[in-house]
């Protein structure tokens, strides 16, 4: 978590880091803060709160000067305060530091350092690094950077500025996500493209352990023995647009938006010239697929949600038992991982420390990864044997939604693909299904056409202490999605439940009034699901429903009904997910919270 920005050139560095911690409040927002070589002296200013507070305060009170590093924070070590907030500065003010990750050893290092004589001003795990590098430092930044990281240990991404070395910046790279802008007379760090978008298209990711010079005329990559590195650079071919608000309040409504085109690029951009899917990056034939014998579905948040659907339809196609998990807890209970193993790992950002944590695990057991990722180049994607790329496009609210639904995509294609090559579909199943698929975007146009009838139902459940998700089968899988989204946004205390298990105690907690989404998209669980529905009815609920268009019966049972166009079970999630989105939007919206950058949420979670 946390964002930095650095900049190393001839123009304003207020503006430019400014202008990139805006693009990268999606990373942390409770506190930022600056620090800029003014005439020779280190001018840093730093708040709590949101980037505002900082620009608002710089906007009265300029710092000139054209070097500079800049951070937006997520708490980790010490509560959000001016104090806690980056950059930290060692006494004299000379050398500046931004961090995001975690130093794993900083008790011990920080008890060695008040030993000397070092007193801290912050209860963060960073403030070491200052007062470290402080008593490393000889005259050579680079150098004491070198030294720096033989003695930390943890996940970071640094940058250092240091007033006795004017016109140079230094930063590296352990876990945590850095890369490099290449500019004229100008070079830049962030912790993410659209940070620099603005000001260069031309980027260099920094690997595990590398360190980085910069100077406005010249970037040096150097590897952790301190050998120089070549590296390509590559030209980022997304605009800066497609990440901003373009026109909508909210990042999360853009994108909620934007899924017909999002599931279609997904979709269309691997088909081939006949209407097959080519997973140009995925090498799996028919004989590795007969040697595996087990499949685990391992991701964190919505991604593993994603992941609940990607089990069904695997088990379904393919017809080889899938075991999905959390990625925080499958890599510390021993899973049975061998050769035979393939580990499906799905991440929006593709840095997710614990995912990729497991990815690790797995491949130190032998397993074969394949990714399903959002982000060319990310860590996952680098240390996977096979990547899926969704075409989701950047997503920038805390609340996952469009790369939810181009990785339901996307494990519906993979779960074809393997289908066909193991031989357990026909073909002519394979591109009846492909079809459905492509009448998918225009299915989810049609939900979203109707989106404000959902602001109704969210002025109905607003002001609820507690709600509750319900549904069967792949519907239970969206009813977690959909609790997910409408907790983490709105604030309301929302679970969801299988139907079926309602009986054996959940259903104690319905009363007069408590709000009700049922999910009943599963042709072959309807009926079942309508009588779940009438014992909570019974009970007293406010029941509202998604169901198939044509299941109109189901008015009867249900104080509102929200409907999806008619498609099959097995691709239902897709269309049934849309409605809990805008659930927790709108009411999300109307509780008057920051809809895209919820309380105590991040959207990239690069800590344990
Ligand atoms: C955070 C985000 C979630 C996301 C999860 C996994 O918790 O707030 O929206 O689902 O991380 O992120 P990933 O990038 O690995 O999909």
């Amino acid at each position: 978590m946390c964002g930095i920005v650095g900049y190393v050139g001839k123009e304003s560095a207020q503006e430019v880091i400014l202008q990139g911690l805006e693009k990268l409040e999606y990373r942390g927002y409770d506190s930022a803060g600056i620090a800029i070589l003014e005439d020779g002296v280190i001018k840093s200013d730093k708040f709590k709160g949101r980037l505002s507070v900082l620009s608002d305060y710089l906007n009265d009170h300029p710092i000139s000067g054209s070097l500079g590093i800049g951070h937006t924070r997520w708490a980790t070590h010490g509560a959000p305060s001016d104090e806690n907030s980056h950059p930290h500065l060692n006494k004299e003010s000379t050398i500046a530091v931004v961090h995001n990750g975690i130093i794993e050893n900083y008790v011990s290092l920080k008890e060695e350092l008040i030993a000397k004589g070092y007193e801290f001003k912050s209860q963060t795990d960073t403030e070491v690094i200052v007062h470290l590098l402080d008593s490393i430092y000889e005259g050579d930044l680079l150098e004491a950077v070198n030294k720096l990281t033989k003695l930390i240990r943890g996940a970071y991404a640094i940058g250092v500025v240091c007033s006795k070395n004017p016109g140079e910046m230094v930063a590296v790279r352990n876990e945590s996500p850095l890369i490099v802008g290449l500019g004229k007379d100008e070079n830049f760090i962030a912790s993410d493209i659209p940070a620099l978008l603005k000001y260069t298209r031309d980027v260099c990711i920094l690997e595990n352990g590398e360190t980085v010079h910069l100077t406005p005329e010249k970037v040096t990559i150097y590897s952790k023995d301190h050998e120089i590195v070549q590296r390509e650079k590559f030209t980022v071919d997304w605009d800066v647009e497609s990440a901003s608000k373009g026109g909508y309040d909210y990042f999360m409504l853009k994108e909620i938006h934007e899924q017909p085109t999002a599931i279609r690029e997904t979709l269309l951009r691997r088909l081939d010239e006949n209407g097959k899917i080519k997973l140009d990056d995925i090498k799996l034939t028919k004989e590795d697929l007969e040697k595996i014998t087990k499949v685990y579905i391992v991701a964190c948040g919505t991604a593993y949600n994603a992941g609940l659907i990607g089990r069904y339809a695997i088990e379904k196609f393919a017809q080889i038992p899938v075991e999905p998990d959390i990625a925080s807890e499958f890599r510390y209970r021993e899973p049975f991982i061998d050769q035979n193993t393939l580990l499906i790992v799905i991440s929006q950002s593709g840095e997710t420390l614990d995912t990729l944590a497991a990815i690790r695990e797995a491949k130190r057991k032998g397993a074969r990864i394949l990714s399903i990722t959002n982000v060319v180049g990310s860590s996952v994607a680098r240390e996977s044997d096979d990547v899926f790329y969704t075409w989701a496009g950047p997503e920038v609210a805390v609340a996952s939604t469009k790369a939810y639904t181009t990785q339901i995509t996307a494990l519906y294609m993979i779960a074809l693909d393997l289908a066909l090559t193991k031989g357990t579909i026909t073909e002519e199943f394979y591109f009846d299904t492909i079809n459905k698929m492509k009448e998918l975007p225009e299915k989810v146009e049609r939900i979203l056409e109707n989106a404000e009838d959902i602001k109704k139902i969210a002025e109905d459940i607003k002001d609820s202490q507690s709600a509750f998700y319900l549904g069967r089968g792949l519907d239970y899988q969206t009813a977690m999605e959909g609790a997910l989204k409408l907790k983490e946004i709105s604030y309301i205390h929302t679970e969801a439940f299988a139907a079926g298990e309602l009986k054996h105690g959940t259903i104690a907690l319905i009363e007069d009034g408590t709000p009700v989404i049922a999910i009943a998209g599963q042709e072959s669980l309807y009926e079942k699901m309508l009588s779940n529905i009438q014992e909570v009815k019974a009970r007293g609920a406010y029941v509202i429903s998604i169901a198939k268009e044509s299941k109109k019966e189901i008015e009867a049972q249900s104080d509102r009904v929200i409907y999806v166009p008619d498609v099959d079970d097995i691709l239902a999630p897709v269309l049934t997910a849309v409605p809990t989105q805008l659930i927790a939007y709108y009411t999300s919206l109307i509780k008057g919270n920051d809809v895209d950058k919820p309380r105590n949420l991040a959207k990239s979670v690069t800590v344990e």
